[in-house]
């Protein structure tokens, strides 16, 4: 088989960031897409061969990579957020099928597309939904774009005649920048926010989300788990949840945040974070400065909407990871350990206090 070169759209973000540090680990050839400028390795290193380009644009995506011949893997991790559920899908599906349709239109031959899915293909967003899930259960009613952009990938990959593989992670726990859906820097945030004030640590869920069971995904393992699919025939035509392989309860976790930060949580005040972070970005310039902290913005590093989503999930959320084990995958991550161990990788690029 020819040499392969991977394309990872979404490179800046938890999810393709981490994608990226996995396969040049790996020695892969990576080419990374987004609207920004080039992706950086964490040592700095950038990844010379990017794309910036806009995907909600079919001619920019086509001019960004109709003349490349070397494409012959697809990672899409690429999303964009809209206000509801409902106005998503027609940009997110937009974005896949515009890439989708550059490679075909460029003299390269896609051999496979590994597409980033989610644990809302389930319905967990709706509040209860059934659990475990498994990739076999049936559909819910929608929108969902998830369901768009699978429908668009099978069919597009029967007519182009190249692999697909599905993977639904849960909750991404790992570094991004610039990219503020994630739970690890919303927390870390919120909590310097809380120091900084001289204010215990409470938890700003709801008391059913407080001792719901969760889940969550380290970055590190989705991002195995694309390089195994990458590498295995038993991965190709499959849709697989990927999760850390345990669950949680943010009652135990939240503790163990308040001691990695050295402060005292106190019990639960629920609270919309979006409301009561909204006029919190100058105490977060303050802690920067003090800190001397790399000079994100808090709106770079937390979407609080995207928090308080996670913080007010009562139901237990559950995927079973059963489907990826058997077929190979192994890879499993403490969700405790992952969160810790992610906040102080946090505070070793001083990103956090
Ligand atoms: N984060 C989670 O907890 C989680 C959990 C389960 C599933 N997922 C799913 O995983 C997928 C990836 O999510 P993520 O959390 O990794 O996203 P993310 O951190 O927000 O990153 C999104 C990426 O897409 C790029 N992008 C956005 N708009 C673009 C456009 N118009 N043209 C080109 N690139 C664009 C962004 O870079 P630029 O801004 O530079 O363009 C960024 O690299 C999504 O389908 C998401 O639903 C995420």
């Amino acid at each position: 088989m020819s040499r392969s070169t991977t394309l990872v759209v979404g490179a800046h973000g938890v999810i393709g960031g981490a994608v990226v540090r996995r396969l040049v680990a790996e020695g892969r050839h990576v080419v990374t897409l987004a609207r920004r400028g080039t992706v950086r390795l964490e040592d700095g290193t950038e990844i010379e061969d990017h794309v910036q380009v806009d995907l909600l644009d079919a001619s920019a995506a086509r001019a960004g990579l109709g003349s490349r011949a070397d494409i012959t893997e697809i990672v899409y991790a690429g999303y964009t957020e809209r206000e509801t559920m409902a106005a998503t899908v027609a940009p997110n599906v937009a974005m896949l099928r515009h890439v989708l349709d550059a490679v075909h239109a460029s003299p390269s031959e896609l051999r496979q597309v590994v597409l980033i899915g989610g644990g809302k293909s389930y319905g967990e967003h709706l509040g209860v939904y059934k659990t475990p899930a498994k990739e076999s259960d049936p559909r819910f009613l929608g929108p969902i774009f998830y369901n768009d952009q699978e429908d668009l990938l099978y069919e597009d990959a029967k007519r182009h005649g190249y692999a697909w593989t599905v993977l639904r992670p849960d909750a991404v726990i790992g570094l991004s920048f610039g990219s503020p859906m994630n739970m690890l820097t919303g927390v870390a945030v919120y909590a310097g926010v809380c120091r900084h004030l001289g204010v215990p640590l409470r938890f700003p869920g709801t008391l059913r989300t407080w001792s719901a069971l969760h889940q969550a995904t380290d970055a590190s393992v989705i991002a195995g788990a694309v390089h195994w699919a990458l590498e295995s025939a038993a991965a190709r035509g499959e849709v697989f949840n990927v999760t850390n392989g345990d669950h949680f309860r943010w009652q135990h976790l939240w503790p163990e945040i308040g001691a990695f930060f050295g402060m005292e949580t106190a019990p639960p005040q629920p609270m919309s974070l979006a409301e009561h972070m909204a006029d919190k970005g100058g105490v977060w310039d303050d802690i920067v400065a003090r800190h001397r902290l790399r000079p994100e913005p808090m709106e770079h590093l937390a979407a609080w909407l995207f928090v308080d989503g996670w913080f007010s999930m009562e139901a237990d959320m559950v995927q079973s990871t059963i489907k990826i084990r058997q077929a190979g995958f192994a890879d499993c991550r403490d969700t405790h350990e992952s969160f810790l161990g992610n906040l102080a990788r946090l505070r070793e690029l001083s990103i956090i206090p």
